[in-house]
C-alpha cells in the first residue's frame, strides 16, 4: 500500500513554473530518491509535501488521507518529518537538547506543567533525554551528546538532523540532501544510516545529488527536469533512460551510466 501519493502537483514563481504535474508514490519501507539537476524543481517539491509550501495544482495523500498544504507539524503527527538541504540545527543547544525538542513536540504534555517544574514534566524530560539518547548512538553521535551542536563536524550536524527528525516517529522521511556538504567518510555514513533507518521500516524519500548513493540505496528513483518527472524507475532503469541520460547527465556520461547500469 502507498505510504504517500503525490497527485499531479505543480506550482509557478512569478511565471516560473518550478513544478508542474508530478505525480508518484511512495510504499511503505521503500526508498525512493527524487533526482535531477540544480534548479529542477526537487527541494520545492519537498516544501510542497512537508507543508512549506502550498501547491498550486494537484493533491498529496498520506496514508490515504488528503494532507495537500498540511503544517508540518501537523504532516509530523501523521507521520511525515523532514531534514532541510540547509542545515536547521539550534548551534547553541546540546546535540542532545537538539533531538529531545523532538520529542517534546511529539508529546501532548501541559505547557503550566513545564513552567510550574511539576514532577510530570520533570518525569516527561527524563524519558525524552532518555530517547534522545537511544537515537544519538543510532546515528553515531552517542559521544557527542553534551556537545554544543555549533561545535560538531558537518557530517555530525546531518547525522545530527536525522535523529532529530527520528525523534518525531515519522513513518515516512524525507531528507533533502542528507550528504551535501560532507567528505567522502562522512557520505559512506549517511549512506549507511539511510539504508538503516529504512531497514527499520520507515520509508524515505531522499533528495541527492551523489549519484553513487543514489543507485545504490534507492527502490525507485524519480528524475526532474525544469521542474516536470521526465523518467521513473528502478536505478538500473534510470541509468540506461536516454532521456535521463542526455537531459541530466549530459553529454559524456553514457559511459558513467553504463557503470551504474553493471551495479
Ligand atoms: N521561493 C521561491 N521564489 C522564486 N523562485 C523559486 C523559489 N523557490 C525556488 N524557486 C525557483 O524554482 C526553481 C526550482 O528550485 P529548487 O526547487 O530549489 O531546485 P533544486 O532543489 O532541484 O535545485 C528554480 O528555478 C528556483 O530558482
Ligand atoms: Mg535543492
Amino acid at each position: 500500500m502507498s505510504l504517500l501519493d503525490v497527485k499531479n502537483v505543480g506550482i509557478s514563481f512569478g511565471g516560473l513554473r518550478a513544478v508542474h504535474d508530478v505525480s508518484f508514490a511512495v510504499r511503505e519501507g521503500e526508498i525512493v530518491s527524487v533526482i535531477g539537476p540544480n534548479g529542477a524543481g526537487k527541494t520545492t517539491l519537498f516544501n510542497m509535501l512537508s507543508g512549506v509550501y502550498q501547491p498550486q495544482q494537484g493533491e498529496v495523500l498520506l496514508n490515504n488521507e488528503p494532507v495537500t498544504g498540511m503544517a508540518p507539524h501537523l504532516l509530523a503527527r501523521r507521520g511525515m518529518s523532514r531534514t532541510f538541504q540547509n542545515l536547521q540545527v539550534f548551534p547553541a543547544m546540546t546535540a542532545l537538547e537538539n533531538v529531545a525538542t523532538g520529542f517534546h513536540l511529539q508529546e501532548n504534555g501541559s505547557l503550566l506543567a513545564d513552567l510550574l517544574g511539576l514532577p510530570s514534566a520533570r518525569r516527561r524530560t527524563k524519558r525524552s533525554e532518555d530517547q534522545a539518547r537511544e537515537l544519538l548512538e543510532r546515528v553515531g553521535l552517542g559521544r557527542a551528546a553534551e556537545f554544543e551542536a555549533g561545535s560538531l563536524s558537518y557530517g555530525s550536524l546531518k547525522r545530527l538532523e536525522i535523529a532529530r527528525a527520528l525523534a518525531l516517529g515519522p513513518k515516512l522521511l524525507l531528507l533533502d540532501e542528507p550528504a551535501a556538504g560532507c567528505n567522502a567518510v562522512e557520505t559512506e555514513e549517511i549512506e549507511k544510516l539511510v539504508a538503516e533507518v529504512a531497514g527499520s521500516g520507515i520509508a524515505i524519500l531522499l533528495v541527492e545529488h551523489d549519484m553513487k548513493m543514489v543507485m545504490r540505496i534507492s527502490n525507485q528513483i524519480v528524475v526532474l527536469d525544469h521542474g516536470e518527472k521526465i523518467a521513473e524507475g528502478v536505478p538500473a532503469e534510470i541509468a540506461s533512460h536516454p532521456r535521463v541520460i542526455e537531459a541530466y547527465l549530459g553529454a559524456g556520461a553514457k559511459e558513467e551510466a553504463a557503470k551504474y547500469a553493471e551495479c
